[in-house]
């Protein structure tokens, strides 16, 4: 399914949604944010992914420090989203049942929303 990201300008919170509705935050409108398009490494911030067994492995090789770290990974399949949240400190990697064609992402504070599909 094609979900859409938005930031905050003011808080930086992020949200995503299923259409262009116009949402607003801090009495603002959200920016709309696409995946990798940012400038930074490429290779430390889109997630990478294993398949064994009907288990997907997802991770990011991004590090995890108090002022730069990866806040989430989610996987997106036609109809089911999945998600997991993370904390400086931690391991950006988690494990899902796997669905087969979907779209991974990644979200890092600092470089904001990274992507990698599956077909
Ligand atoms: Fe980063």
């Amino acid at each position: 399914m094609n979900i859409v990201f938005r930031k905050c300008k003011k808080c930086g919170n992020v949200i995503w949604s299923f259409n262009d509705t116009n949402v607003s935050c801090c009495n603002e409108e959200m920016s709309i944010i696409k995946s990798n398009e940012v400038d930074a490494s490429f290779e430390k911030h889109v997630p990478q992914y294993d398949i064994n067994d009907n288990k997907i492995t997802i991770r990011v090789n991004h590090v995890m420090e108090d002022n730069h770290y990866i806040m989430w990974i989610m996987m997106v399949t036609d109809n089911e989203i999945y998600y997991k949240g993370f904390e400086p400190g931690q391991t950006p990697e988690v494990t899902f049942d796997y669905k087969g064609k979907c779209t991974l992402y990644s979200y890092c504070n600092l470089h904001s929303l990274w992507s990698n599909k599956v077909e």
